[in-house]
């Protein structure tokens, strides 16, 4: 599991896990590129491995990042990696290595309000601006580019006319804590 900040999707997961909805799932590892971020502290707290690994740790240096992270992923057996609220891009060679094996949960109707810069609050505030009255979640496979690839589930939700960028985000993500398990539960039936 990759997370970069609060980590709400992140204790989703985990609830469903530990409560049985989710199956045949085992919640293994935690990374973060943010090593305050409240994720990481979930993570510790409940004993599950939980690793500070940025592209800035390793001097902007994306072959040794990539290598590293490649690295921890065959070490811990991973099979599947869930990009809960990660703000930044996977590298290539993981998304190769690991093709229809990555999850990313995005916080509004792709192919909408996608690509470069799109991440958090920046996707809410652009929806405002838009003048949209609908948004929502997606939770889809990474297929390399940004927010690029097959979608699993996508669910919409009201966009008001008052709403602030916090607001329509807590909308969103109670979308996103519902069918982001789900979602993973139908990858890992097909794996
Ligand atoms: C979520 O809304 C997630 O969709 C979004 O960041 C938020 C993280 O919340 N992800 C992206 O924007 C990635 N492009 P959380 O830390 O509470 O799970």
């Amino acid at each position: 599991m990759f997370a970069s900040g609060y980590g709400s999707n992140l204790e989703a997961i985990y609830t469903a896990i530990s409560s049985h909805t989710l199956r045949g799932v085992e919640l293994v590892l935690v990374i973060s590129n943010n090593s305050n971020s409240r994720a990481l502290a979930f993570a510790k707290e409940r004993h599950i491995t939980a690793k500070h690994i940025s592209l800035l740790k390793f001097g902007n240096d994306e072959e040794i990042f990539q290598k590293e992270l490649l690295k921890i992923l065959a070490d811990m057996r991973i099979d599947l990696i869930v990009l809960a609220g990660y703000m930044k891009k996977m590298p290539n060679g993981v998304v190769e290595k690991y093709l229809g094996k990555i999850i990313n949960v995005h916080p509004a109707l792709l192919p909408e309000f996608g690509g470069s810069g799109m991440y958090g609050l920046n996707v809410h505030q652009t929806v405002l601006r838009s003048g949209k009255r609908i948004s929502g979640a997606t939770v889809h496979i990474v297929e390399g580019e940004y927010d690029s690839g097959k979608i699993i589930l996508q669910e919409i939700c009201p966009v008001f006319e008052n709403d602030t960028p916090e607001i329509l985000s807590d909308r969103v993500k109670e979308i996103e804590h519902r069918i982001l398990p789900k979602a993973i539960q139908i990858v890992v039936d097909r794996i």
